[in-house]
């Protein structure tokens, strides 16, 4: 009896073969820029102490109070699955002393993230993110250049119906200011006790509340920029002039409330205009109080976190993004005993050459490797026997006309 199919958990993405391409493509796309702009590789574990993420993340949060992966390990310890990559980068930060070398200290990250939400399209529970963290410099323009970088990755990738929003958290005299005021409007709400709670925690966490009645509730709460302070006004203003000279375009949004404690000043989200209730393909913000948080120097951050699950999805919906376009340049069939040396030999130089090179494997008629070949997608093909290793010439055939022509073996390389 066949044993019963084990299936991957409930609500994580996986990326098998042919739109893992596709996936590569958006990832790699989303890097590129960062690492042009001089940012560096951090390579962390997936797993980290659970008070990382409750003092980092912040325990008014919907990620730290009900979507953590949280388990004891056998050392009795509590370990949680990251479900965001700043709060640990800063952890890194400060136990490898980055921060006592030059500054802004500027790095990358990609990977998965565990998030125990409710799946649906474009939320999952196992998902993978493209970030940037510069930390240490107050200066706006680089407030800028981090958006900035964002930006031209979602444009290399093609993307173009997304929209930027911004706002500023303003500093910790700002949300003073604001805080008192907002605490006496939501006092005379009628709210239930968690939301009460939250409030307590993190009263700009209302304006987060999906609820019908708490969006009308909250339509007259007095919004923080209304308070910044002349300091954190001049840095916005600042970002704004800098975003403005470059050519990108943004949308103030005053409520915007992002789903994680840390942030200040300037925050920032891309906002995709064809993916229904998931439109976050990426955010971030300041967080300059986070690294003091845990441990470290007084030392500002900006960062951001791209969504490649959600950047996927955008390029598809946009139709900007195929199968079409990352298929191999060339696919060999080998006729006869003698000829798979010498293709192995070919495609090992080929690929030398950076060209995407595939062979027909295996004792298969020439028919059935011309059908491997055609549902390989493969650009052109190659049949190489006896009489072509003779006469060091091939028939190169274009896979997309049906056209072939007659090319020197030597000369293969610049037919392709
Ligand atoms: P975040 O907004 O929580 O920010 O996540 C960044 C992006 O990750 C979102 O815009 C979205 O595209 C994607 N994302 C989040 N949750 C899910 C999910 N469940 N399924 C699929 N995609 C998801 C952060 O994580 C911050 N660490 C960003 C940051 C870095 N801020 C400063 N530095």
């Amino acid at each position: 009896m066949a044993r019963a199919r084990i299936q991957a958990p409930k609500g994580v993405s996986e990326y098998v073969p042919p739109r893992s391409k596709l996936f590569e493509f958006v990832r790699e796309s989303l890097i590129a820029p960062a690492r042009l702009a001089g940012y560096q590789l951090m390579e962390l574990p997936v797993f980290e102490d659970t008070e990382l993420f409750t003092r980092g993340v912040g325990a008014s949060t919907d990620v730290v109070t009900k979507e953590m992966y949280t388990f004891t390990d056998r050392g009795d310890r509590s370990i949680t699955l990251r479900p965001e990559g700043t709060a640990g980068a800063m952890r890194a930060v400060i136990e490898h002393g980055l921060d006592r070398g030059r500054l802004p200290v500027k790095i990358w990250y990609s990977g998965a993230y565990f998030r125990a939400e409710r799946p649906q399209a474009g939320r999952y529970r196992q998902f993978y993110q493209v970030g940037i963290e510069a930390i240490g410099l107050d200066d706006p323009a680089i407030d800028a250049e981090v958006i900035a970088i964002a930006d031209a990755g979602f444009k290399s990738i093609g993307l173009k119906q997304y929209h930027l929003e911004i706002t500023s958290l303003g500093d910790a005299q700002s949300r003073a200011a604001h805080r008192v005021d907002l605490l006496k409007y939501i006092s005379t709400l009628d709210l239930d006790e968690t939301t009460a709670s939250r409030a307590l925690i993190n009263p700009l966490r209302l304006f987060d509340d999906k609820r019908e009645v708490m969006q009308k509730a909250m339509a007259q709460a007095p919004v923080l920029m209304d308070y910044l302070s002349d300091a954190s006004l001049q840095h916005f203003e600042a970002v704004k002039s800098y975003l403005d000279a470059l050519g990108i375009s943004y949308q103030l949004n005053p409520r915007m409330v992002r789903g994680l404690d840390y942030y200040t000043g300037t925050t920032f989200e891309f906002v995709h205009d064809l993916l229904g209730a998931q439109s976050g393909i990426g955010g971030g913000g300041r967080y300059d109080g986070l690294m003091a948080e845990l441990g470290g120097q007084e030392l500002s951050g900006i960062g951001f976190g791209l969504g490649i699950d959600r950047a996927l999805l955008a390029a598809e919906a946009e139709g900007v993004i195929s199968i079409d376009g990352f298929v191999s340049d060339l696919f060999i069939i080998p006729l006869g005993d003698g000829a798979m040396q010498r293709v192995l030999e070919l495609a090992t130089q080929l690929r030398g050459a950076g060209k995407i090179v595939e062979i027909a494997f295996g004792d298969r008629s020439l028919k059935a490797a011309m059908k491997a070949a055609d549902k390989s997608g493969a650009r052109n093909v190659v049949v190489i026997g006896d009489e072509e290793i003779a006469s060091q010439s091939v028939e190169l055939k274009n896979m997309n006309t049906g056209v072939s022509v007659s090319v020197t073996i030597a000369s293969l390389i610049d037919a392709l």
